[in-house]
């Protein structure tokens, strides 16, 4: 079967052809609406704006489910039904409207058409007398490049959408080729304004090599930038090589300023069919935005927070709302007016308090800079200050900033707190300079707008947060959520020096154990519940791996430290100093899973084994679906599963693989080049998904059952070798008994049993959309609901035991 993939004849780029005077016509049952390209992969034409009898000139996706158009006519607006797209000799393609008004042409052409083409690319073109392309909609990219685009120009390549929804607004966020790299910036609008860029690729060939466009190799599924010699160097380095033979593949500037490599499975049985980032930049879009003039990645005033999905979230502070509901861009406003007053600059001070917040920054908008300064000092001072809408304190210096605020992100910085200034709840109503009632709403904005252009006059603003006052409280509980949740961090994750843990450690004298990713020592830290009593932990000291990292060490260790279950290994602490990377975790009293499994005589228990298993796929479930933060593990196995002094298990290392995915995934798979835990799509290019843990899980569970390694060479019987083989043969055989062997305890249990071996077949399956999810496989192994007959897990590999 995997053979006959391979010998497919290659299939030659073929086209549509549309002579001249062929037609398309928008939302009309009798004519044709679009072209399809010969494979039917893209469709060119009209394609309906959602809700509304409107038209866009469009190229998408057509085998896709949900609509994904990759290019439209630039400077074409929604046309009406019955407009009418025409291939035209003189003017190339031409749309008018219902009366034959003219709406656009590709004005560029000049030479005579002879007729349109329509590749399987997704390129739609014009031909001209001379066979030469007069027009391709290739050259006049949107947001999106396809496999098999080549863009020659220096200077704007995409063009970002205005929303998520909105096809024709043009946003600020732009991906240009400049100077030999590619960068993304935003422009100041109305004007084209280049800020400075939140990304800049790698440009060690800038210099020396010119670049003179970008494209996207279709066979290796490669972005790259093509210099003025004809060198081509990758854009996505380290990525894994995606071809578009099996994947349809692009590459889209976001709306909100994230350029995203995407993928989806061209196979129509793939159950998980839907686009899957493969790459994309840059990685912590909060964070590497830093703009002199302009408001950064979210708006002003607000809080850029990066997603698991690497998007950014954006946040209006405590005490301030959206600008405008509708649009997640305007930026913030506070719901409170600053209270400078003429000839009472400090009156203002007891209506107001400072808002405590951790691991916010503003790092523009500073007015003043006050050094050497104690906490205390900086509070009263922006307190007292009626200019003053934030401070930061850090070590001994206060930074007064003042709106509007921009760049705001989330960053981890246990070093430093911002305090925002908000009104004392309710001091607003009493406050003397209130507008009359009289005042209407769109005044309130515009002087609302004044004020954020710099005007220190915000009285009449007042009116506006009595409006939203109830908008204000529900949001202002929902924020002071998010805030908790944040300065929790520091509560339950301690940062310590490496001394200290040098101290705890006793300089790294006890091996623990070594890991995939580094050494884990013994040694006990004090209890911090304020007694002299110390507590056992296990240190991990990360291998140089990690050095590189620093940023993304930071985000990944708060988002493990905000996993709380019970059949995870708690991660308590961590150190990030220099060179070295530590995670400081609970200390497991009874090993791993792997000795317990393996290392005794006696076979455990098989009510344990069964309760161990369970709670393995409960901590899988609960990194998978039930966190707020979805984790793929990547590398269950039993060395990773610790017991505790219950015989509880609870699975560690998790958060730690995606550090590693892109620098070590190739070294891991081929040591472990024998099907161990390791699911087969690490071999292949496909997307990594949350499939992978549950194929290492159904290992497990084998291993669980069987009490052996998934591949053992000592093993008598050379079909026996390859645990997941031999499971599969004893099932199919029905001698489901001979994996336990003389288990008697298992034995009389053998309805479970059964149950379970079939369990672990599904999550084996070769194919990973076949393979349930963890939540499904925790209902099958509770028994709640029933097992099929699963099928062969390796209908495409040369099953090893000929
Ligand atoms: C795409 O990559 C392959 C493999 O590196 C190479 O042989 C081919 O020439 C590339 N195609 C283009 C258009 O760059």
């Amino acid at each position: 079967m995997f053979c006959f993939l391979l010998f497919l004849p290659h299939i030659a780029i073929s086209q549509t052809f549309i002579s001249l005077d062929g037609f398309i016509v928008a939302g009309d049952d009798k004519a044709p609406g679009h072209w399809l390209s010969p494979s039917g992969d893209f469709a060119f034409g009209f394609c309906q704006i959602e809700n509304s009898d409107s038209f866009l000139l469009t190229t998408w996706f057509d085998k896709i489910p949900e609509k994904t158009i990759v290019w439209h006519a630039k400077g074409s607006h929604p046309v009406p039904t019955g407009s009418r797209l025409v291939v035209t000799s003189g003017r190339g393609l031409v749309l008018n409207d219902p009366k034959g008004g003219f709406l656009w042409s590709t004005e560029t052409v000049v030479s005579r058409v002879t007729h349109g083409f329509f590749e399987d690319s997704g390129n739609f073109g014009l031909k001209d007398e001379r066979n030469g392309t007069a027009w391709e909609s290739f050259d006049s990219p949107t947001d999106t490049i396809l496999p098999g685009q080549e863009i020659q120009t220096n200077g704007v390549v995409l063009i970002a959408q205005r929303s998520g929804s909105d096809l024709t607004g043009e946003g600020r966020f732009r991906l240009y080729l400049q100077d030999g790299t590619v960068q993304l910036r935003t422009v100041n609008f109305p004007s084209t304004y280049q800020n400075e860029p939140y990304y800049v690729s790698d440009d060690s060939n800038a210099s020396t090599n010119p670049s003179k466009g970008i494209g996207f190799n279709s066979s290796t599924g490669y972005l790259y930038i093509l210099h003025q010699n004809g060198e081509k160097s990758p854009l996505a380095r380290g990525n894994k090589v995606v071809s578009s033979k099996d994947y349809y593949l692009r590459a889209t500037l976001e709306f909100d300023g994230v350029f995203i490599q995407y993928s989806y499975p061209k196979k129509t049985s793939a159950r998980e069919r839907k686009w899957s980032a493969i790459w994309s930049a840059p990685d912590n879009i909060c964070i590497t935005t830093h703009v002199q003039f302009g408001s950064g990645i979210c708006g002003y005033n607000r809080i850029c927070k990066l997603g698991v999905d690497k998007r950014p979230k954006c946040e209006c502070p405590r005490g301030f709302s959206l600008l405008n509901q509708s649009d997640e861009y305007t930026g913030c406003i506070p719901n409170f007016s600053q209270g400078c007053r003429v000839g009472d600059p400090s009156s203002s001070q007891d209506e107001f308090v400072l808002d405590e917040v951790v691991n916010i920054n503003w790092p523009t908008s500073d007015y003043e800079r006050l050094q050497p300064f104690g906490e205390d000092d900086c509070k009263d001072s922006c307190l007292r200050d009626c200019m003053c809408a934030v401070a930061i304190f850090g070590g001994d210096t206060c930074w007064k900033k003042k709106l509007p605020l921009s760049n705001g992100r989330y960053e981890i910085n246990p070093n430093s707190k911002a305090f925002v200034k908000m009104r004392k709840y309710g001091s607003e109503t009493q406050s003397p300079g209130s507008p009359s009632s009289g005042s209407n709403k769109d005044n309130a904005l515009i002087i609302a707008g004044s004020v954020l252009l710099g005007s220190s006059v915000f009285l009449n603003f007042m009116l506006m947060a009595a409006v939203g006052l109830g908008f204000f409280l529900i949001y202002q509980k929902k924020l002071s959520r998010i805030f908790v949740d944040e300065s929790g961090l520091d509560v339950n994750i301690r940062c310590f020096t490496y001394r200290e843990l040098e101290d705890a450690t006793n300089g790294f004298k006890e091996e623990l154990g070594r890991g995939s990713f580094g050494i884990v020592y013994r040694g006990d830290i004090e209890a911090g519940n304020g007694s002299n009593s110390r507590t056992e932990v296990a240190i991990k000291k990360l291998d140089r791996l990690f050095q590189e990292s620093e940023r993304e060490f930071k985000t990944e260790v708060l988002v493990i430290g905000q996993t709380h279950h019970k059949n995870l290994v708690r991660l308590l602490g961590y150190c990030n100093e220099g060179q070295n990377r530590l995670l400081v975790y609970e200390y497991l009293s009874n090993g791993t899973l792997a000795s317990f499994l393996f290392g005794n005589e006696m076979k455990p228990s098989w009510e344990r084994r069964v309760q161990i298993a369970l709670d393995v796929g409960k901590g899988l479930l609960y990194l998978h679906e039930e966190c707020s933060t979805q984790i793929i593990h990547c590398d269950i196995k039993p060395q990773n599963i610790l017991l505790d002094e219950n015989y509880g298990a609870r699975i560690s290392d998790f958060g730690l693989a995606k550090l590693l995915l892109l620098s070590q995934t190739h070294t891991n798979t081929a040591i472990r080049g024998t099907r161990g835990y390791v699911a087969p799509e690490w071999f292949r290019n496909s997307p990594i998904t949350v499939k992978v843990d549950v194929y290492s899980f159904g290992v497990l569970l084998l291993e669980i059952i069987c009490c052996r390694r998934s591949v053992d060479i000592e093993i008598g019987g050379e079909d026996k070798v390859i645990l997941a083989d031999w499971a599969y043969d004893c099932y199919r055989e029905k001698m489901i008994d001979a994996l336990v062997e003389n288990d008697e305890e298992a034995l009389s249990d053998f309805k479970r049993l059964e149950r379970f071996v079939m369990v672990a077949i599904w999550c084996i399956q070769e194919d990973p959309s076949l393979r349930p999810t963890m939540k499904k496989v925790m209902l099958m192994l509770e028994g709640i609901i029933q097992v099929s007959t699963p099928p062969c897990p390796f209908p495409f590999s040369t099953i090893s035991t000929v």
